[in-house]
């Protein structure tokens, strides 16, 4: 199947190449989008579906929204040995969907269409973006061969969670096409860097947000945590080839594809989801605002004014400070990050804080009414408990998240 003979009018751009395989999923009409995403970015976008791939979404529309023609299989513009060139010339391959099918395929090395042969011959990054039924996902068949990729070095970014084609819903979602741009958008920037998966292989904790600690059925104790930080965390960690678990308190921004999103409402629930996926976690990174504080008496109806009478005072109780149990308990070889939002002598609080909660790492911010709360940027001084200390000037908090990584993966064992 060809879109036919000679290669478009229009010139292909000088950005990053991209070989977008797609195999024969219904979330293939999603990728148009990210197709979109991609080419509107100025990467040069080579679109090689499976055979099948094109009964959801036919070739014309790849053709087009590509600018280059599209073919399935190893059989067209054979003088251009488009079987080999393409994977060769890459700057990143990412198949999106990925069925299981696919997958297998891949994991065994055949090499029976184009998008085969592309992922046998590629050199750059390799992104998979699994979709299909829970029950194919979770299948040991699957999960072995998605071992198998990323045993090899490929990123195969968790499914999202959620409604399924049919009725069903659970595990094996495309997760939404902005956020995978995201993630091809950063491993192309790594990749252009030389800078390795060096997450690969990791389960990675970040808690992300604040808690919110209820009064009464309509009012909380809360903070400013817009969950920004923790996000770029979880993100830039996707990139490096980690398994993610995002632990989100009250946060209002779209999953990060590949993450798998736990979310909560209070610091208690925030314990329990933190310490349960530390279990087996490499890192934990405790990026939210957790209240140190709860109203002691939650009241089942709304706490009404009586006219003329002074308000009651609301008597407070401490929460567990998650932070430093996951210092005191960690398993052996677990690296513990923690954050501190200070408003005064920032440093030397920092370093006070660092000792008292046994992490091994502790990024210390500022904080005010327009410093870091819901802005892009923050800037920041990590303390190390070996004493180091790695000044991060103001900058992105996806450039903040990378320089903890870092840190993180160094710790690593
Ligand atoms: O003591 P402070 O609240 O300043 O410490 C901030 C760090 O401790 C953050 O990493 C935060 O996520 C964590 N923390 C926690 N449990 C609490 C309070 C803070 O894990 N109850």
């Amino acid at each position: 199947m060809t879109s036919g003979g000679s290669e478009p009018a229009r010139p292909s751009g000088a950005g990053p190449r991209v070989v977008l395989g797609v195999s024969a999923g219904i979330a293939a009409y999603k990728v148009c989008e990210l197709l979109r995403r991609l080419t509107e970015s100025g990467h040069d976008v080579r679109v090689v579906p499976t055979a099948d791939a094109l009964r959801f979404v036919g070739e014309p529309t790849w053709a087009a929204l590509s600018g280059h023609p599209v073919s399935t299989q190893v059989w067209d513009g054979v003088a251009g040995v488009p079987h080999v060139r393409l994977g060769q010339e890459a700057d990143l391959v990412l198949v999106a969907p990925a069925t299981a099918d696919l997958l297998a395929r891949a994991a065994h090395g055949l090499a029976d269409d184009l998008l085969t042969n592309t992922l046998l011959t590629a050199r750059c990054p390799v992104v998979f973006a699994p979709a299909m039924h829970t029950e194919m996902w979770e299948h040991p068949a699957t999960r072995a061969n998605v071992e198998t990729l990323r045993s090899r070095g490929a990123i195969v970014v968790e499914p999202a969670s959620g409604r399924l084609t049919g009725k069903d819903t659970g595990p094996g979602r495309l997760p939404d096409p902005a956020e995978l741009f995201e993630v091809a958008r950063r491993v192309l920037d790594r990749g252009a860097r030389g800078a390795e998966l060096d997450l690969a292989g990791r389960h990675v904790v970040v808690s992300a947000g604040g808690t919110r600690e209820p009064l009464d059925p309509v009012r909380y104790l809360g903070n400013r945590s817009s969950g920004l930080q923790g996000y770029a965390l979880a993100r830039t960690a996707v990139a490096r080839g980690a398994t993610v678990t995002l632990v989100a308190g009250n946060v209002s921004l779209p999953d990060p594809a590949g993450a798998h999103v736990v979310p909560v409402g209070t610091a208690e629930e925030m314990r329990e989801a933190v310490l349960a996926a530390a279990g087996d976690a490499d890192a934990v990174v405790m990026a939210a605002a957790v209240a140190d504080f709860r109203p002691a008496d939650y009241r089942d109806s709304k706490i009404k004014k009586a006219s003329g009478a002074e308000p009651e005072p609301i008597r407070l109780v401490k929460n567990p400070d998650i932070l430093a149990e996951l210092g005191r308990e960690r398993r052996p070889g677990q690296v513990v990050v923690g954050f501190a939002a200070e408003t005064d002598d920032v440093l030397a609080n920092g370093r006070d804080k660092l000792a008292r909660k046994g992490s091994d790492l502790l990024v210390v911010n500022q904080v005010g009414a327009d410093l870091v709360f819901g802005r892009p940027d923050n800037a920041a001084v990590i303390l190390g408990a070996d004493g180091t200390s790695t000044e991060v000037p103001r900058g992105a908090k996806e450039a903040l998240a990378d320089v903890v990584w870092d840190l993180v993966a160094e710790r690593c064992r």
